[in-house]
């Protein structure tokens, strides 16, 4: 199966560009953003910059599976802002089976931001494992997988500027799959 472009940059930025006014409305007096890495990069520097009328603090947080599929995750890189008090929303590139999203707030919720809400660009509700809270959600998917805006597979795919839908197993056992497909060396 190709991959086929579900969200080009013309969609993209307009999803960006609704979630941003959409974080604006609810944080009248600011917000910290907390980009979810790597994944969430690209996604959290457009929706930081679509957000024009209240100021913005970016941190980030780095979190790594150490047991594959058993959920457990870790800490590889923190936040360095002290959120307490704060009002802070959580940034991820896309919700799968909810894991991530609740570790990463019970151990932010644990310091005491005044609020604290999550923001995905993609959600994928079909293979939840545990429920997820999203407050600004871009787009839900069927059980397709995704790559580029900051989606990888074993970190190819990431700077692409729009979304791509691949076969899960197609690219799992050949990650470079898609690349002849999606990169235009030479203006292909
Ligand atoms: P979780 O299963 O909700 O904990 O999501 C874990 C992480 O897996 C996400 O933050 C993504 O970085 C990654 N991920 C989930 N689904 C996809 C996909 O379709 N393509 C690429 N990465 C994915
Ligand atoms: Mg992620």
């Amino acid at each position: 199966m190709p991959a086929e472009i579900l969200l080009d940059a013309d969609a993209l930025a307009e999803h960006v560009r609704r979630l941003g006014a959409e974080i604006e409305r609810d944080h009248p007096g600011g917000v910290v953003l907390i980009g979810v890495l790597k994944g969430a990069l690209l996604f959290v520097a457009d929706l930081a910059r679509a957000i024009r009328n209240i100021p913005v603090e970016l941190d980030f947080i780095a979190i790594s599976r150490f047991a594959p599929d058993s959920g457990r995750v870790k800490i590889l890189h923190d936040v360095g802002t002290d959120i307490s008090g704060r009002d802070v929303v959580l940034v991820e590139d896309i919700v799968d089976t909810g894991l991530t999203l609740a570790y990463l707030t019970g151990q932010l919720r644990e310091r005491a931001p005044r609020t604290l809400s999550a923001c995905a660009l993609l959600d994928r509700p079909a293979r939840r494992i545990v429920p997820a809270e999203l407050r600004y959600r871009g787009v839900e998917l069927d059980d397709q997988f995704v790559l580029g805006y900051g989606l990888h597979m074993r970190d190819l795919y990431r700077n692409l500027p729009f979304v791509a839908v691949g076969d899960r197993e197609v690219v799992a056992a050949e990650p470079e799959a898609y690349v002849e497909q999606l990169y235009r060396p030479n203006g292909r």
